[in-house]
């Protein structure tokens, strides 16, 4: 058992298939000559049959002989009786019946010969151990061995008397054409079992062979080079699809393995952006403005701003990581109502000179987690906040949705260039690169915003039209 495991899956395979196939061929072989045999046999024997009743009734006269006599013993019958039928008789009979090498004999009731031909007193023993049920008029078979021979004996009773003619044909024609046929019924299953098995290992082989290219791709990959894939020419069984799987896994790593790359590149370069600040204040500060206090306090302050700046860019960064699990979000039913109601009042500071309003929709409960959701409209109202003008219009609210709720973010500010809108949600993404430095932002709100959603099992999306506006949405799910 453990050396078949050990076995490749193709050579299991072809040694699984060779069993069946051999299995099959020789309950094939061996059905098709017992049927042959049993087919030559019977056809041997009706014709003995047949050659051994039109003697008798030759023999007789040409008139089939009456029943069994229902008479008194002793009564006489159409032919001379067996008792009174003459050994010229008997062996004129026995000489007739006998054509092509048979032998024939005719014996008593008590066994004793009365005439024979060929191997007939042989044939008289040979038959002693069959008992058939001999029947008047007809001539009953039996298989006998006979001088290391296989003879077919047909017995006939010749009357009343119990006198008896058999007649021995030698089965060994049948046996020559039973023993050629096995030869080539051998020979044919031998070369079938050669040329299944060939192809047999030949189609295992050519079907597995992707398998074996898949390990060395993994191989590959394990020793760091992503780039490489499976790459199998189209094909739709289970292999090609696995193999297709396989490279969409792969494509899949790649991005993900780059995204980190560049995640972990840009929170570098905006920590570094700050901490550069800070380290030239502090050069300044120790070189000789410390002598020099309204200096110092303006190189203070903005490191004070610098340090801020750094502890947001931590925050965010924490809550990005965070926000990717789906365990970090505590779900309860929140009315959507009285929710807005209080954000509104603790977003109304962030607005400053723009108008912030609500736009209500139909009474809802939706399991959300409140402070996640809290988290998510400061993001959305904040940008709105950064690029709408002084003066202009923020309108958030929600309404029903197949499904679930659409809430809202619609502000009539500058709107998203169409370049740049498929790339706002990922991670350290800014449209206007110097615009929104000014404000400070690492590009960090919305690739939160859209984790956040997602640990939800909700969608993001936006849509906005240059010069006119933005608007984002959300959509969570109801249950
Ligand atoms: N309401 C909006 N109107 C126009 N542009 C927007 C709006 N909201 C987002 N954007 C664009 O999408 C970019 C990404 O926004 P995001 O909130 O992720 O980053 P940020 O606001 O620049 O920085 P952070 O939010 O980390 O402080 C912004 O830089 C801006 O170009
Ligand atoms: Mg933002």
């Amino acid at each position: 058992m453990r050396l078949l495991r050990d076995l490749s899956l193709k050579v299991r395979l072809t040694l699984l298939y060779v069993g069946l196939f051999s299995a099959l061929l020789v309950v094939l072989a061996a059905g098709f000559y017992l049927e042959t045999r049993h087919f030559l046999i019977a056809e041997t024997a009706s014709d003995l049959q047949a050659q051994i009743e039109t003697a008798v009734g030759r023999w007789h006269g040409g008139m089939p002989l009456p029943p069994p006599p229902p008479a008194p013993p002793g009564a006489p019958s159409g032919r001379p009786s067996p008792s009174v039928a003459s050994q010229g008789d008997l062996a004129s009979l026995v000489r007739d019946v006998v054509e092509r090498g048979d032998s024939a004999v005719v014996v008593d009731a008590s066994g004793r010969v009365l005439a024979s031909a060929g191997e007939g007193a042989g044939l008289a023993k040979a038959w002693e151990p069959c008992t058939p049920k001999l029947v008047p008029n007809r001539a009953t078979t039996c298989l006998v061995r006979l001088s290391g021979e296989r003879y077919l004996v047909g017995a006939m009773p010749l009357g009343a008397g119990g006198d008896v003619l058999l007649v021995g044909r030698s089965l060994r024609p049948v046996e020559q054409v039973l023993f050629r046929q096995q030869l080539m019924l051998g020979v044919g299953v031998g070369l079938l079992l050669l040329f299944g098995t060939l192809l047999g290992f030949w189609l295992t082989s050519s079907a597995l062979a992707p398998l074996d290219d898949m390990v060395e791709t993994c191989n590959r990959i394990a020793a760091g080079d992503l780039s490489q894939r499976v790459n199998l020419p189209r094909r739709n069984d289970e292999i090609g699809r696995l193999a297709a799987a396989f490279d969409h896994m792969v494509d899949r790593v790649e991005a993900t393995m780059e995204a980190q790359q560049r995640f972990v590149a840009s929170a570098a370069h905006e920590l570094r952006t700050p901490l550069a600040a800070l380290q030239g204040s502090m050069d300044v500060l120790l070189r000789d403005a410390l002598d020099d206090p309204p200096t110092a306090r303006r190189l203070v302050q903005g490191m004070y701003r610098e340090v801020t700046r750094l502890f947001r860019l931590c925050d965010q960064l924490l809550g990005l990581s965070r926000a990717h699990l789906a365990e970090s979000v505590h779900r309860r039913p929140v009315d959507l109502s009285s929710f807005f109601h209080e954000f509104m009042m603790q977003a109304g500071f962030l607005a400053q000179e723009r108008h912030l309003s609500l736009q209500e929709g139909d009474p809802v409960t939706i399991p959300v987690d409140p402070d996640a959701l809290k988290r998510i409209l400061f993001n959305l109202v904040d940008n709105a906040v950064q690029h709408t003008a002084e003066g202009g219009e923020i309108v958030v609210g929600w309404r029903e949705s197949p499904g679930g709720v659409e809430i809202f973010v619609k502000d009539n500010g500058e709107g998203i260039r169409p370049e740049d809108l498929p790339h706002v949600f990922e991670p350290f993404y800014r449209g206007d690169r110097s615009r929104s430095r000014r404000w400070g932002g690492a590009g960090l709100g919305l690739a939160l915003v859209k984790a956040l959603v997602e640990a939800h099992g909700g969608r993001v999306g936006v849509s906005s039209t240059p010069g006119k506006g933005a608007t984002f949405t959300i959509w969570l799910p109801g249950e």
